[in-house]
């Protein structure tokens, strides 16, 4: 039984994420879509509102639950079961950070593998990030994240469409 994890912020999540966990449901039996709850930084959406976005995204993808977690991924895994941890590499730069966490990550929890997906080349420019500085101006999102998401991150800052 392959149970994998997709840890990040997705604050808020983009077609990117999407494609990520489509891509690596499909590779393992198991896959939980791992929400950071870290209250040291200033999201946008709650780690609720990830959580059931998350959740209405992969409800027809029967393989997928979502969950929040606290402090160390590798103690969630090891109260999870998940031993495989998925991240998507979009380019270059991603991999000195990536590479170091999934270091570390086997260095605290041997049973844990990191396994990347190189991002699909039409999302690899996206990030959470330049979702929330385009609509934090107003900006054209349609391209980046599902529709039924838009207006709840306009509303975030006081944007009506
Ligand atoms: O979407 P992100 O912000 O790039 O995801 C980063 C995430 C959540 C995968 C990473 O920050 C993480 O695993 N944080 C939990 C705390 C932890 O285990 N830190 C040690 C990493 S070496």
């Amino acid at each position: 039984m392959r149970k994998a994890i997709y840890p990040g912020s997705f604050d808020p999540v983009t077609f990117g994420h999407q494609d990520i966990i489509e891509r690596s449901a499909a590779l393992f039996d198991e896959l939980i879509v791992g929400v950071l709850n870290n209250s040291a930084k200033n999201s946008l959406f709650s780690v609720g509102e990830r959580v059931s976005m998350l959740k209405e995204l992969t409800k027809v993808i029967p393989n997928v639950t979502v969950d929040s977690f606290d402090g160390l991924l590798v103690d969630y895994m090891k109260e999870s079961g998940a031993t495989i941890i998925v991240r998507g590499l979009r380019a270059v730069t991603d991999f000195e950070y990536e590479l170091q966490m999934a270091q570390t990550n086997h260095v605290e929890y041997p049973k844990a593998e990191t396994i990347f997906l190189t991002t699909n080349m039409k999302y690899s420019y996206l990030s959470s990030s330049v979702v929330r500085e385009f609509a934090a101006f107003g900006g054209d999102i349609s391209k980046f994240v599902p529709s039924q998401f838009i207006d709840r991150i306009y509303a975030k800052y006081d944007i009506k469409k």
